[in-house]
């Protein structure tokens, strides 16, 4: 009875074992290929068994972020995921063979790899390199690597802040044309656009809209090379540059419009305008920071500022204008009146002699009209010796009242005067407003249809 167990129990182990995995390792796979470090045949030449067969390189690029755009220097800086694949003729293994193994991770050293470069890089890629590529049982060779590409893009900033702006990135090989390398993209632009939006991590000022995938090619010297374009095309997002520019430089516009309604003279107007003036020059700096010097094109936003800068200094000289005019007049005015006061002020002793006569002289009509009654009346009923002294009191007094009178004449002509100036500044000043108030509203609503458009 054990005994029989205990055969039973052999017997089990021996099917267990004989039922047992083969266990594989990569490296059989790799001594089955004959792939080691000094086996050159991988390496150095296009791994095609007839050379008239082109390699054909699959490629596809899907946008992570947009790393910088900037404008003064033309450069676009994506943060791209790049992945290759392409045919080996000298790989292939059965999986069946080897457990099931269907892929090998390898170093990228081993193995001959197609020259894809990008053309409008500008600087060396130094973002982390990926070392390995993976060998798949069919031949396919596939590498992936993430890339900071910095590239010349150039940007149209006609329009800015409210830009779409699209660069491309073209990629080709280096060497080799279409009878030895097919380049072709992976993914079309729909799927490239899709997997881009959801894979962004970082979108910043920008808004990225699409990622169009164009394959093309292009001869030279009678070869032709294929290439694939990556057409990126962004929105700004330009709350920023309207709250730090448009809008502030539109504000000091309505302070200047405002100032309109500040009184003119005493040279408060002229001040505030030049306040207003050096304020938006400062202003006018942060734009030569941020826009490059294009030749062909004048930017809106340029255009927007001078115009405005125009205006505003237009403002300022007709302020300039009516105050020299206002000068003018008062000082007119000024002149006249001393020449008036030269005239008038007769020499007061000859004045008292005649005045002393002509009231003691009751015959004196002209004279004996402009008396006071009560004047009239002492004349009429005192004729002594103290009626003399009184009548001198009253002389004196008729003087004052005279002078008063003339004081007040003049008073008078200058009030006059002021306003008659005042009115002549509020006429010029009024067409100048209704001119200004135009003219802005105009460009305003024509420089803003042009943006939107
Ligand atoms: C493997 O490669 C080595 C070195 O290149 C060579 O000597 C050897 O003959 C190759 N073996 C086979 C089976 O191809
Ligand atoms: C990008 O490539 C497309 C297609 O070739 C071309 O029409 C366009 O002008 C290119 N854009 C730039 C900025 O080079
Ligand atoms: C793009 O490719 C996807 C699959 O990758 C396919 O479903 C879709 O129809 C293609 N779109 C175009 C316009 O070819
Ligand atoms: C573009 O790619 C398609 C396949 O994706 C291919 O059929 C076509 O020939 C290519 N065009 C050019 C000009 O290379």
């Amino acid at each position: 009875m054990v005994q029989a167990a205990s055969l039973f129990l052999i017997i089990f182990i021996l099917t267990d074992v004989a039922s047992c995995k083969k266990v594989c390792s990569y490296q059989d796979v790799l001594d089955h290929l004959n792939l080691t470090t000094d086996n050159s045949v991988f390496r150095l030449t296009r791994p095609v068994l007839d050379h008239t067969h082109p390699t054909i390189v699959q490629l596809d690029i899907i946008l992570y972020a947009i790393l910088a755009v900037i404008e003064k220097t033309q450069t676009f800086v994506p943060f791209v995921w790049a992945s290759m694949m392409w045919s080996n003729e000298r790989i292939s293994w059965d999986p069946a063979q080897f457990c099931g193994i269907t892929q090998v991770s390898l170093p990228q050293d081993l193995l001959w790899k197609p020259d894809i470069f990008i053309y409008e890089m500008t600087q060396k890629d130094e973002s982390p390199y990926n070392p390995y590529v993976y060998i798949f049982h069919d031949g396919t060779v596939a590498t992936e690597q993430d890339v900071k590409v910095v590239s010349t893009c150039k940007m149209d900033v006609y329009k800015f802040p409210f830009d779409t702006q699209s660069c491309n990135i073209s990629v080709s090989s280096a060497m080799h044309s279409v009878d030895e390398l097919r380049l072709l993209p992976y993914s079309n632009s729909s799927r490239a656009t899709q997997f881009s939006q959801k894979l962004m991590k970082s979108q910043g000022e920008w808004e990225f809209l699409q990622l169009a995938v164009i394959n093309t090619s292009f001869t030279y010297e009678d070869k032709q090379w294929d290439q694939i374009i990556y057409k990126f095309t962004m929105k700004r997002r330009p709350l920023l540059h309207v709250i730090n520019f448009l809008l502030p430089i539109l504000f000091f516009l309505c302070l200047d419009i405002a100032s309109f309604f500040i009184a003119d003279h005493r040279g408060e107007k002229l001040g505030f305008k030049v306040t207003v003036l050096l304020a938006i020059s400062v202003l006018l700096l942060i734009l030569n920071d941020i826009l490059p010097s294009m030749s062909n094109k004048t930017p809106l936003i340029a255009t927007y500022c001078i115009v405005i800068f125009a205006l505003m200094l237009l403002s300022l000289l007709e302020t300039i204008l009516v105050t020299y005019l206002m000068e003018k007049q008062s000082q007119k005015k000024l002149r006249d009146r001393q020449t008036r006061v030269q005239t008038d002020n007769c020499n007061p002793e000859t004045r008292r002699q005649t005045c002393c006569s002509c009231i003691c002289k009751p015959s004196d009509g002209e004279r004996r009209r402009e008396l006071l009654p009560a004047a009239e009346e002492v004349n009429r009923g005192l004729q002594s010796a103290e009626s003399q002294v009184l009548l001198l009191i009253l002389e004196e007094l008729k003087d004052l009242q005279k002078t008063l009178n003339l004081h007040l004449s003049w008073r008078e002509e200058e009030e006059g005067g002021r306003e008659a100036s005042v009115q002549y500044a509020t006429r010029i000043n009024r067409a100048f407003f209704i001119f200004y108030i135009i003219a802005v509203s105009l460009f305003l609503s024509l420089i803003f249809m042009q943006w939107n458009a």
